[in-house]
């Protein structure tokens, strides 16, 4: 994909719904009982992932535009499940298929078998779950298994985690709490409060009861991971408004970012949707700040990374990000894969075990980068190009159909 050096970027985006709430809504309504339509709906492979899976494990699922109707399971039954690329949909459904008690063997793709699944597996276990990984891996067996309640810590701040233990709690006798380090997204608790679960929380903990979900229907924000690459083209070249987006606090960190790097931003139109805060947000091109990251707002940003740090090379100073070592565990080694991006387009960068140090100053060059089969690294490069003196391409650009498919047509229509 080639991507021309833009001087003005400007425009009012209607960007696709949330990739984490749209999961979610086809899981949790997967196995309630009545029929719910998730409208505004993200159709990226991940989701429709998410969709096959559940279709194979007997919930009917339809998909009309960009509305999913979604009939659940009374039962469900054994399955092999294909995730894909999908982490979020391995997860989950560890956790989701162990409540139900049901066989399943859960797959992926290349990318998704090298990523670690005793991180769910594990703390499953505490609740009695049968799971067995392949040497920490996919493919993941789980096989029926009768649930009790109990507390467990999870060692990393992820609501992958997290929901898989949940949802594997709403089948567990007697009370589970699930306590976090740091606070992830938290689409889950209040998905599931609404569709009538018997759910707490309180900061980094959650307490679950043995719960039946009823049917929810669900209308989809705009997804601010998505958004984030065109509010990063409108503080590097010009203006953008992007309507509609999911503004939980549990995912804004990009905000707090625009706030140190000085980025001139604002939300407009605040409302809440289906229990979700959403807002429409409009950003300016400013005259951007070296920023110092780390800490508790990490899991906020986690999937902005790539696309921050590409705006890190273009401020004026060093900018020194920590606490970031979950990148190297995503669809690539995101601190590897981001590194090696901004430094084929001209940028300085050092990679640390945790993060970067990026020294920022004047336009990239440009040039040629290979998304390394990781969608974000291909929108994050494609900002990095469309602000640079001379633009360049993108090799195996395709994969930004994964959460974001229209992305290169929205970009340059
Ligand atoms: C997600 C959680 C995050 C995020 C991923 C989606 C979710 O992963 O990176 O894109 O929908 O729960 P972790 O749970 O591994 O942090």
């Amino acid at each position: 994909m080639k991507i021309r050096p833009r001087r003005l970027f400007t425009g009012d985006f209607k960007i696709p719904g949330d990739k984490s709430i749209t999961h979610r809504a086809i899981l949790f309504n997967g196995i309630a009982s009545g029929e719910a339509v998730v409208t505004d709906a993200l159709l990226g492979a991940d989701c429709l992932s998410s969709v096959a899976c559940m279709r194979a494990l007997g919930a009917q699922i339809e998909v009309e535009g960009s509305s999913i109707r979604v009939r659940g399971a009374e039962r469900l039954r054994a399955a092999d499940c294909d995730c894909g690329n999908s982490g979020t949909t391995m997860r989950l459904l560890m956790g989701l298929v162990a409540g139900v008690g049901v066989e399943a063997r859960l797959t992926g793709d290349a990318s998704l078998s090298r990523r670690p699944m005793e991180r769910v597996a594990a703390p499953l276990r505490l609740l009695g779950a049968d799971i067995a990984t392949t040497a920490g891996h996919a493919p993941v067996a789980v096989r029926p298994a009768r649930l009790h309640g109990c507390t467990v810590d999870t060692h990393v701040a992820s609501a992958q985690v997290k929901s898989a233990l949940i949802l594997a709690a709403l089948g567990a006798e007697g009370e589970t709490t699930v306590r976090e380090p740091l606070l992830s997204r938290d689409h889950t608790e209040r998905m599931l409060a609404a569709m009538g679960a018997d759910i707490r929380a309180d900061g980094c903990t959650v307490t679950v009861r043995r719960s039946a979900l009823r049917a929810a229907d669900v209308a989809v924000p705009a997804d601010i991971s998505s958004a984030a690459y065109f509010m990063a083209l409108g503080a590097l070249c010009g203006e953008t408004l992007c309507r509609g987006v999911g503004v939980n606090p549990t995912r804004t960190g990009i905000l707090t970012v625009f706030d140190r790097m000085g980025v001139d931003y604002a939300l407009e139109n605040e409302r809440t949707v289906c229990g979700e805060p959403v807002a429409d947000i409009r950003v300016r091109k400013s005259a951007l700040r070296p920023l110092t990251l780390g800490g508790a707002v990490m899991p906020t940003l986690i999937d902005e990374l790539p696309v921050i740090a590409a705006l890190c090379a273009y401020a004026d100073g060093e900018s020194v990000i920590t606490g970031a070592e979950e990148l190297r565990v995503k669809e690539s080694d995101r601190i590897r894969t981001t590194a090696a991006m901004l430094t084929a387009l001209g940028g300085d960068v050092t990679e640390r075990p945790d993060g970067f140090v990026i020294r920022g100053g004047g336009k990239l060059r440009g040039g040629r980068i290979d998304a390394c089969a990781d969608h974000r690294i291909a929108m994050s490069g494609a900002v990095a190009l469309a602000a640079s003196e001379a633009g360049g391409e993108i090799l195996g650009a395709e994969c930004v159909d994964i959460s974001f498919p229209g992305f290169f047509t929205m970009l340059d229509p």
